[in-house]
Parts: C-alpha cells; sequence; structure tokens
C-alpha cells in the first residue's frame, strides 16, 4: 500500500481529487466507485471545483454507489440515492442515467444485490473506487467479520456504526438497522483503490487497516491483499501509525512524475 501522510483534510481532499482526476482525463468514460459519508466531500468539492473550471468532464463518467440503507425512503436527504446525487452528481456534472446505488426496496433484495454485481461487471469494471473508512474499521458497509470475498449482500448494522451515523437523523433509533453493500471481494476487483480519513477518530482504524493483520476484524486491511491502494490521510489520522515516518519519507523522495 501507498500511505500519504498531509498535514491537513484540504490537502487530502485535494491530493485524493488528483487521483481520480488523472484516472478521469486519461479515459472519460471512466467508471467510479463513490463513497458517501463525510470523508470523501472534500473530493467531490475539489473534483466539482475543477469541472467549473472546464478541466474536468464528467458527462461520460459512470458511477457505482458503495452502499444504501435498506427501507430508507429515497427522498430521505440521508439515503445514500439522495446524498450521491447531492453531493457528486450534480456539483460534477454526471449524467444521472449512468450513476448506480445500489437498491434498498427490492422485493427480492438477494436478486438486487447479484444484478448490482452484473451491472458493474457489465460496465467494464471499477477504475477507481474511493473509500472512506467507519471507525470500526468498515469500508462501505462492511462490518467487522465480513468475508474477506464477500459480493454485494444484505448486512446487519452493528450499534457503533447506527450510533456513529445517528447525527444525520432525527434520533438514534430512526438510523436503519441493515442495508445493502458492495462486498469487500467487489471492492477488491476495482483497478484502483483510494482510502481517504481525516481526524484523531479514524486513527486508531487506520492503524488497524495499514499495519495490523489481514483481518475480516478490521474490514480496511483487505486494501493489503490489493496491488494498487494508495490511504491518503492527514497528521491526525495517522497518528497511531508505527512507520508514519517512512511512510512520510517515501512520498517526500517519490519521484516527481510519480506525485499526483
Ligand atoms: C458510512 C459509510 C462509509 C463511510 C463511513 C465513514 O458508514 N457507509 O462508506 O466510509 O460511514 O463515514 P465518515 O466519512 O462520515 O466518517
Amino acid at each position: 500500500m501507498e500511505i500519504v501522510i498531509l498535514p491537513s483534510a484540504a490537502e487530502v481532499g485535494r491530493v485524493a481529487a488528483s487521483v481520480v482526476a488523472e484516472v478521469v482525463v486519461r479515459k472519460p468514460e471512466a467508471v467510479l466507485g463513490l463513497a458517501t459519508g463525510s470523508s470523501p466531500l472534500a473530493i467531490y468539492e475539489e473534483l466539482a471545483r475543477r469541472a467549473d473550471a472546464g478541466e474536468l468532464d464528467f458527462s461520460r463518467v459512470r458511477g457505482f454507489a458503495l452502499d444504501e440503507y435498506v427501507g430508507l425512503d429515497y427522498g430521505h436527504p440521508e439515503s445514500y440515492h439522495a446524498v450521491i446525487d447531492r453531493t457528486v452528481t450534480r456539483p460534477l456534472g454526471l449524467a444521472p442515467a449512468l450513476v448506480a446505488v445500489p437498491d434498498g426496496f427490492a422485493a427480492d433484495l438477494a436478486a438486487a444485490c447479484a444484478a448490482y454485481e452484473a451491472a458493474i461487471d457489465a460496465a467494464g469494471g471499477i477504475d477507481v473506487q474511493i473509500l472512506g473508512i467507519g471507525g470500526n474499521g468498515h469500508i462501505g458497509f462492511n462490518e467487522p467479520t465480513s468475508s474477506l470475498a464477500s459480493r454485494t449482500r444484505i448486512k446487519t448494522l452493528t450499534p457503533k456504526t447506527r450510533e456513529d451515523n445517528a447525527r444525520f437523523f432525527d434520533s438514534p433509533e430512526a438510523v436503519p438497522t441493515h442495508c445493502v453493500t458492495q462486498g469487500l471481494g467487489t471492492i477488491l476487483r476495482a483497478r484502483r483503490l483510494v482510502l481517504v480519513a481525516q481526524g484523531e477518530n479514524k486513527a486508531e482504524a487506520i492503524a488497524a487497516a495499514v499495519e495490523g493483520p489481514l483481518s475480516a476484524s478490521c474490514p480496511a486491511s483487505v486494501l493489503q491483499l490489493h496491488e494498487h491502494a494508495t490511504v491518503i490521510i492527514d497528521e491526525a489520522a495517522a497518528s497511531r501509525l508505527r512507520n508514519a515516518d517512512y511512510y512520510r519519507y517515501t512520498w517526500a523522495n517519490k519521484p516527481a512524475w510519480q506525485r499526483y
């Protein structure tokens, strides 16, 4: 894995946006894997800025969201259909018809999950997957003990995740109990992974993902199996890494042509 430690959360967004931008410039019909949550917002804001400036064109780009709550009305501002539309599709100028979010209402959820996997394959696979990380090490909604080979499926949210996400809802009880999420095996199939994290409350999860054992107990540790994964974090999120000096040294000495 490539670990990039940057001085500020804003820098994290800018550098991660550059990774995505490079893919879109090279391949105007690129397929993006889209994460929700607060962590990737700075990436989307920077990409929108570059699109507004005419530097990037997202009109042919496809998008696949990582996850969705089960049974949460798409009109609810915290449904991931609404969040992706508000934070990605509109600001970047993606064609709505080219953006997919897992179906949290299908009568046959298992069949809808299989169809989602098939749609990703039919689009040619994901070129670059954007990821945040939960305080318990989840990516997408792959909670601890998720199979490292899992594919899109229904999951039960942990009490910790429901508590973390309660800030977006009227009450903790209003947070849905179930979700549909791309699996860890699905995420591993993306050609490129970019995980971003900011803040002290992510430091433990980042240390477990980057320097801990490969384990379903920390789902994000599955990035250790990927051949092109980049973890971009601020100093606070890096504060529990044992080898932080080595990562800083590696980044500082990276040849200019390999920089983002
Ligand atoms: C949610 C999302 C994840 C996200 C995580 C962290 O549970 N399903 O994709 O990475 O929250 O959210 P935040 O970035 O707001 O801390």
